[in-house]
């Protein structure tokens, strides 16, 4: 007797995508890459889209165009990322793509979002080192983070799938944590390591 055939047998197991969100400094970029070369899937940035869907700086949207425009660029390259189906990617995000519901339903649409988080002082040491981030162009930066913090937090968790502290995580211990996670929640998926 010939044994039942079983189409699911056939089908390629599916590649997640990698939905990174979080503050600025939480370290989407920097372990997104690292997640992205160890799992050899290739990385996108919606910061990166949305400047070459611009043709400008954030800094310079943020100054000529204001914040609105930029959240419609936002959400216009976040939508352009659900049509074309990508799968098997890191997708890394801006620090306030939770602040428009129907960004955080893509996301959902996109794939497995992690929240990277990390306590404030981190964040804030992080965020210190380069001067690229216009919302933190006020008198006082320290006390900027703290308050877009405490108005965000219950958004990043409410969007999150997982969360996961990177305060005292390398980079490498981050990315295989979020790994781990992932080959509990889609067991068809097999990294091959
Ligand atoms: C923003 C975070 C930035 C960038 C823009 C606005 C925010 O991205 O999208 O400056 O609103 O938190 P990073 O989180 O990658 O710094």
């Amino acid at each position: 007797m010939t044994e039942p055939f079983h189409p699911a047998d056939n089908a390629p197991a599916p590649r997640p995508n990698f939905v990174l969100i979080g503050f600025m400094g939480s370290g989407k970029s920097s372990i997104g890459r690292i997640l992205a070369t160890k799992l050899g899937f290739p990385m996108v940035d919606t910061d990166a889209l949305v400047v070459e869907a611009a043709g400008m700086q954030i800094t310079d949207i943020f100054a000529w165009k204001g914040e609105e425009v930029f959240r419609d660029y936002e959400s216009k390259v976040l939508r352009a990322l659900v049509d074309r189906a990508v799968h098997g990617t890191v997708i890394s995000t801006g620090g306030g793509i939770v602040l428009r519901p129907q960004n955080v339903a893509l996301l959902h649409e996109l794939g497995f979002v992690v929240l990277l988080t990390a306590n404030e002082d981190v964040l804030f040491e992080r965020v210190s080192r380069n001067k690229t981030r216009p919302l933190l162009h006020t008198p006082n930066p320290r006390e900027t983070v703290s308050q877009l913090l405490a108005g965000r937090a219950p958004l990043y968790t409410a969007a999150a799938d997982f969360t996961l502290d990177t305060s005292a995580r390398s980079h490498t211990q981050a990315a295989d944590a979020m790994i781990a996670e992932a080959r509990g929640r889609f067991p068809l998926w097999n990294p091959g390591f």
